[in-house]
């Protein structure tokens, strides 16, 4: 028994640890993240079982201990040296580097280039590896070069980090890099953080550093972080290639991250050559450089060139222009987004930052502004890496001037209105961004407000998508979906004579619009495009009230009788009925011939499937999931993507997945394909 289990977690090791490398470093899964999540708490299962069997290499110890108190030090058994840096960033401070090298060597004019491997300045924090006998055995900060920190529980949560090297069972093997978190990661987790109104990272360096450093390993874990290897520290029967580039090459091989931006190359042509190859892709590279390193590729040349007051001379940091600027906010604006949303803008004295000159840059929302506490006046660092757009990270305080201005606050800004419609602005509980409310009327929001408007599930005008829209509001003709129906504003003449149009496509169109004019409440509900409101809820209030009369007449209480109505949604509600433009414009859509069928609340709520929430998943025989949605849906049932304890029942078709597990966890009735044909019979 206890063999069997041994075997089993040996395979599911391995297979794990497979998977963690197609995952986090190849970025190309084989599986999907469901069979992922099966064979890992099979692993911590068996593991749990067998406590005997734990080892510190094992794919779940990356989830993170117990928090720390303090880090404990760690003496490097060959110390962490840091490099020049040469600040000259155009070709000459390659061309001066390989001077000094040779002048070192005693190299003659005649003799041949000396070989270079180039590699990236990756912007993060350096770390040393210690793999003993191939295990992950430690990992250390810098620190003061000499003594560093033990952050092993913190490094282990890296999930590019072997946790064994592969084909590697030398004594001592250290390997040393740089652990960075990549810009996506770093937008992704500041945007997440943003939507909490929790506090943001100022710039990925800091997210590495600071998870890194962080006592409590489960909250490491939660910031992504990555690592690429550039050299080695102590090695201990491991027999070492002659050069630098070979020991890059030997260390990917052995499954640790090692950047493809690199190449070895001859003489200062060679490295001024890499220096401008990687200056063009610096901005399309997912991570944040500073520069580019050369070093000496021969490791017998390394010894010979030896170390100046703790650095090698037989490297350098070649720098490129910085990534972030101080300027001044000279004021600060709000721009409207195509979804109504309010975002604070910083305009600033001109700054030279990220190879472009910027003058404007996002303070994403009002806490985040407040957070930071930007105000007109101030000096800030400004940020832009890659085609993100700029942002303003922080402000200088010393540098605020005494008649800066006041904290920021939005409503006062705008006197409680939107700068490009006039409509009322609001901003909702839970909720960090303030909202233009007028988003059948407002400009901002036209084009959007018109292609959700036209789409499949709301009104489903055909043929109606981004280039025509596009073309209707340029030549305004269409300025609110209720222009569509206005046949003084769109008629077959001004259609046809529009640019690539023609009369065939213009009658299409017109003949589209006609046949949309018929539809449903939850359709028409639902292509008002209210903030909060999607489809599922649209349905639930169309059951609900049955006529749009009641609807527009609903409080925010009543509304939130609506099941899965709860206070933010109610209050996107009422906050966009409450805008006269919005009603205006529904009115129009009315007299301009949109129409449904509607019901009497009583006779709605009366349907077999009334009250009842239903799951789908796995693959039905006789119908899609479409098809099967709308039957229930048509019984009064509501349609759920996801098994909670409110669900009543899940119809579980063939190779039904994790919601099928839930509902057997939580108990929810599970009926097959049968069961639920039989269930539609009877109740039809
Ligand atoms: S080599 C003895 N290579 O830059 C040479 N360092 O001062 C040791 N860094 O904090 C460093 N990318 O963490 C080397 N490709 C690279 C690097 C790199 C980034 C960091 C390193 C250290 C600083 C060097």
């Amino acid at each position: 028994m206890t063999f069997d289990a041994k075997a089993r977690i040996a395979r599911l090791r391995a297979e794990i640890e497979q998977h963690n490398h197609a995952y986090y470093v190849l970025d190309a899964p084989v599986i999907p993240d469901a069979e992922y999540d099966r064979l890992f708490r099979e692993l911590q299962t068996l593991e749990a079982q067998h406590p005997e069997l734990a080892t510190p290499d094992s794919p779940t110890r990356r989830v993170g201990g117990k928090p720390l108190d303090a880090f404990v030090p760690v003496r490097h058994a060959v110390p962490m040296l840091s490099i020049r840096t040469e600040t000259d960033i155009s070709d000459a401070g390659a061309i001066a580097f390989d001077a000094r090298v040779r002048k070192e060597l005693g190299l003659g004019e005649s003799e041949a280039p000396v070989e270079y491997s180039c590699e990236l300045k990756f912007d993060g924090l350096a770390i040393n590896l210690r793999y003993e006998r191939g295990v992950l055995a430690q990992a250390a900060t810098r620190g003061d070069g000499e003594t560093g920190e033990d952050v092993t529980q913190n490094v282990r949560t890296i999930h590019c980090i072997p946790l064994h090297l592969k084909g590697c069972a030398a004594e001592v093997l250290e390997v040393r890099g740089e652990v960075y978190m990549s810009r996506k990661d770093f937008q992704r987790y500041n945007e997440k953080q943003r939507a909490q109104g929790l506090p943001t990272l100022v710039n990925p360096r800091n997210g590495a550093a600071g998870s890194i450093r962080q006592l409590d390993p489960a909250l490491a874990a939660r910031r992504p972080l990555s690592f690429f290897a550039y050299g080695l520290g102590e090695t201990r029967g491991w027999a070492s290639p002659a050069t630098h580039g070979e020991v890059l090459a030997a260390l990917a091989k052995m499954a640790v991250p090692v950047s493809d931006e690199r190449a070895v190359v001859h003489g200062a042509q060679g490295l001024v050559e890499f220096h401008r190859r990687i200056a063009a892709k610096r901005d399309s590279l997912p991570f944040d450089i500073d520069g580019v390193v050369y070093k000496v590729n021969r490791l017998a040349l390394q010894t010979e060139l030896g170390f100046v007051s703790r650095e090698p001379r037989w490297a350098v940091a070649h720098k490129y222009p910085a990534e972030e600027q101080l300027t001044v906010v000279r004021d600060i604006d709000i721009q409207v987004g195509r979804t109504g949303k309010l975002t604070p803008v910083a305009k600033l004295a001109p700054v030279f930052v990220g190879g472009t000159t910027v003058s404007n840059a996002t303070l994403h929302n009002e806490d985040e502004t407040r957070r930071k506490d930007v105000r007109i006046g101030d000096t800030v660092i400004v940020r832009r890496a890659g085609d993100v757009i700029p942002e303003v990270v922080g402000v200088v305080l010393d540098r605020r001037p005494a008649d800066a201005g006041k904290p920021f606050d939005l409503f006062k800004r705008l006197h409680g209105k939107c700068p490009v419609c006039g409509s009322r602005i609001a901003r909702e509980e839970d909720e960090a961004d303030w909202h233009c409310t007028g988003g059948l009327f407002c400009p901002a929001q036209r084009r959007r407000a018109l292609l959700h408007f036209a789409g499949r599930r709301a009104l489903d005008i055909e043929g109606l998508g981004d280039k025509l829209v596009e073309q209707l509001v340029d030549a305004h003709l269409v300025e609110t979906p209720a222009d569509l129906y206005d046949n003084r504003k769109l008629d077959l003449q001004t259609l046809a004579a529009l640019d690539r149009m023609g009369e065939k496509s213009a009658q299409n169109l017109l003949d589209a619009i006609e046949h949309s004019k018929r539809t449903t409440l939850a359709r028409f509900i639902y292509a008002l495009g209210i903030l909060n409101v999607g489809e599922a809820t649209a349905k639930d209030l169309a059951q609900h009230f049955g006529s749009l009369d009641n609807l527009l007449a609903a409080d925010a209480e009543s509304l939130q009788q609506v099941r899965d109505v709860g206070p933010v949604v109610a209050q996107s509600i009422v906050d966009f009925l409450a805008e006269a433009h919005n009603r205006e414009v529904i009115a129009q859509l009315r007299a301009g011939g949109v129409h449904w069928p509607e019901h009497e609340q009583r006779q709605m709520t009366e349907l077999p499937f009334s009250g009842k929430t239903f799951v789908l998943t796995g693959t039905l025989v006789s119908m899609t999931r479409d098809e099967a949605k709308e039957k229930l849906e048509a019984l009064g049932a509501k349609v759920s993507g996801s098994v909670s304890k409110k669900t009543d029942y899940v119809v579980a078709g063939a190779e039904a997945g994790s919601k099928l597990d839930k509902a057997q966890d939580l108990g929810v009735a599970v009926l097959d394909e049968q069961q639920f044909l039989a269930l539609l019979n009877v109740n039809e």
